[in-house]
């Protein structure tokens, strides 16, 4: 299936997550998911109810886990969490698919943690990713959002870096206006990312 472009400008992107809103999102159903930081499990618990997606967040807050978890049985959504700091966390197996978005590490620690979520894939597995690009830093445009300090900041550098070319499928630098809730939302400058993990 081509992942070419699963955020097309023509689509019309909603609070859930616009990452995961994108109709070309290149994931089958029932498949296993994680949502590293996953917050609130928005993302998760979208694609677990449009996708029948089997789904584990992981986020280090547990209040942030325990409102996910609150929202899913409210909803009769089944999800499962994980409590674990991100940088050290093993999962037990590995996933279809791993999700993270608007995590912002400091420097030191990201080439450990994206070891970690290539790690966390099994081969042919997708990691779907969005943060805050290092165009971000220009305060005169994007004061509203985003990390406290510019080096937790990504760049498309960096990714290039540390995720082999030939599994990079969208590497894309763009503006947009986030609205998914109250700590996300105002004018950005994201980074997109999709990467599948080599069969061998
Ligand atoms: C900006 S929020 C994004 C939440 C969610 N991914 C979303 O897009 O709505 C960042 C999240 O990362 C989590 N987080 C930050 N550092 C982490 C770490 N080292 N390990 C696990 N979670 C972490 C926070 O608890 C928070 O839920």
């Amino acid at each position: 299936m081509s992942v070419r472009s699963p955020w097309g400008p023509t689509l019309a992107f909603r609070r859930a997550g616009a990452l995961l809103e994108a109709n070309a999102l290149p994931i089958q159903n029932s498949q296993s998911k994680i949502d590293d930081e996953a917050g609130e499990a928005r993302n998760l618990l979208f694609l677990a109810r449009e996708r029948d997606a089997d789904v584990t967040a992981v986020d280090f807050a547990e209040e942030g886990l325990r409102a996910a978890r609150r929202r899913a049985e409210a909803a009769g959504i089944s999800l499962k969490t994980t409590a674990a700091d991100a940088r050290t966390w093993r999962p037990g197996r590995p996933f279809d698919a791993v999700l993270v978005t608007f995590l912002h590490l400091l420097p030191e620690a990201r080439a450990e943690s994206y070891r970690r979520l290539r790690d966390a894939l099994v081969p042919g597995g997708l990691l779907l990713a969005e943060w805050f690009g290092d165009a971000h830093a220009d305060k005169g445009r994007f004061a509203e959002i985003g990390p406290p300090t510019p080096k937790r900041l990504i760049s498309a550098h960096e990714l290039r870096e540390h995720f082999p070319q030939g599994g990079i499928e969208v590497l894309e630098e763009t503006e947009r206006d986030l609205d998914e809730g109250p700590i996300l939302k105002g004018r950005a400058a994201v980074l997109r990312f999709a990467w599948r993990k080599p069969i061998s």
